[in-house]
């Protein structure tokens, strides 16, 4: 069906300029000034903000981990993910240990298929490296899976440093790119021996046995072998300052990283995990929220470019399942839901309190991800050819997150309460309106997209 939007304020990376916009079946059709459509349904836009479908590239759904399975599979995720105005989110298709990444990659589709309320790309989380892994890597870029992720902590997942110099290697080759989890295992292993013999097994030790120079000392020798195999990487959830210095360090000899944050980086501090009991365990995540000056630093290098994405990571348990590790920190299961809220949380306390523009926003969350994981210009921009994923944001209206309004499977928000500017008013997906007021009103429709290389 084709439909004329009128009249709304289309955001770009560039500018943001009052147009119509015409949408003919799954695409953009055309962009301009008093647009005229013969029998084709008008919605007036006029004091809306018209943004290309935005792309949260960081969400676990489904994912089996510390003996449980996230409270989203890619249902209740997705649709969280539309009514918070994402039109496509790249998911960690996981490799367990011994396991072939094609029997990974089969295992997501799985998972995704005819459950996805919007589109779906996997990056593919390598845990286990070997010749054998190797040879599947070419196949995984043909299959449209052309990021990988591999971790430097966890021990079910995590590689050595000549595995990731190997597999650095070898995606070089194919024109893969991987996003790492940084965090230096061994000190965060000490660290927890040594509390946990001195008693101090709530929540609180958390942040303590995973220290932000944790963090950096992992960016540092991620960026360090990188550079030797002279090849461009991603740093996933970066969350200190710690982090960032390390990562401009880097780029002053040359190399060339991209990097990720995250909400919860940007807004929450640790002052919550002295919260006691279940409140504090509501944010247990790796890496863990910081300072309220890492939360400046990180805007602070959204504004100034340093910072080319914002995802969620989101990967949700409930309470229930945060019990676990009640008297045993190191048991919690790790992450936060956030797939919904983080629109218009970035529009809030980023555009509206003038730490980011309206067209950075769009650069963090449409652009720079499509081109990063290949999918521009299919994805994150609205252009005529694009495919038609587009978001009506009504800018005006007033509202707070909570858990009784969202749509995750997960029984809270780390953002309860929290007073919000604007609303996710309607979303497109490739041409189809799937969202309208906050309601999934059309679900189960997404599609796998198939990537292909990073053009960022
Ligand atoms: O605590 C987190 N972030 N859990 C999700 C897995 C990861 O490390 O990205
Ligand atoms: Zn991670
Ligand atoms: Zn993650």
């Amino acid at each position: 069906m084709d439909i004329l939007l009128r009249g709304g304020i289309v955001v770009s990376g560039k500018n943001s300029k009052k147009l119509d916009v015409l949408i003919q079946g799954s695409k953009i059709k055309e962009i301009g000034r008093r647009l005229s459509a013969d029998n084709v349904p008008v919605i007036d836009c006029s004091g809306k903000l018209i943004f290309p479908g935005f792309i949260d590239a960081h969400t676990h759904f489904d994912l089996e981990v510390s003996d449980t399975v996230t409270a989203d599979d890619f249902e209740s995720g997705t649709k969280a993910a539309v009514c918070g105005g994402t039109t496509t989110i790249i998911d960690f298709a996981t490799q367990n240990k011994g396991e072939s990444l094609s029997t990974a990659l089969n295992n997501w589709h799985m998972k995704a298929f005819s459950k996805s309320s919007c589109d779906y790309a996997f990056h593919m989380a390598i845990s286990d490296w070997n010749d054998r892994i190797k040879e599947e890597i070419n196949d995984m870029v043909e299959q449209g899976v052309t990021s990988f992720k591999a971790y430097l902590t966890y021990p079910a997942m995590m590689l050595s440093d000549e595995e990731l110099f190997d597999m650095l290697s070898t995606l070089k080759k194919y024109g893969g790119i991987v996003g790492v989890h940084c965090e230096n295992h061994g000190i965060i292993t000490a660290l927890t021996k040594e509390r946990k013999d001195k008693g101090e097994l709530c929540v609180a030790t958390h942040p303590k046995v995973r220290p932000a120079l944790c963090e950096a000392e992992a960016i540092d020798r991620l960026l360090s072998i990188a550079q030797i195999v002279d090849v461009s990487v991603v740093i996933v959830h970066l969350s200190s300052k710690e982090g960032l210095q390390m990562v401009r360090h880097h780029r002053k000899n040359g190399c060339k990283v991209f990097v990720e944050t995250c909400p919860q980086y940007l807004l929450l501090d640790e002052s919550r995990y002295e919260l006691k009991g279940l409140e504090g365990a509501k944010f247990v995540c790796s890496p863990p929220i910081r300072a309220k000056e890492d939360n400046r630093e990180l805007w602070n290098a959204l504004k100034t470019g340093e910072i080319q994405t914002v995802a969620t990571d989101h990967c949700s348990f409930t309470t229930e399942q945060k019990k676990v590790g009640l008297d045993d920190f190191s048991k919690m299961p790790n992450g936060l839901p956030s797939v919904e809220s983080r629109v218009v949380l970035m529009y809030t306390y980023g555009v509206c309190k003038k730490r980011i523009t309206l067209e950075r926003m769009c650069q963090l969350m449409c652009e720079n991800p499509a081109k990063l994981y290949g999918m521009y210009p299919k994805k994150g921009t609205i252009n005529s050819g694009s495919d038609a994923d587009i978001v009506i944001y009504d800018p005006k209206c007033d509202g707070f997150i909570s858990k009784n309004t969202h749509h995750s499977a997960s029984d809270y928000t780390p953002y309860e309460g929290v007073r919000t500017k604007g609303m996710v008013e309607r979303v497109f997906v490739r041409g189809k309106e799937v969202v309208r007021n906050g309601e999934v009103i059309l679900e189960n429709k997404g599609k796998f997209v198939h990537r292909a290389k990073s053009t960022l």
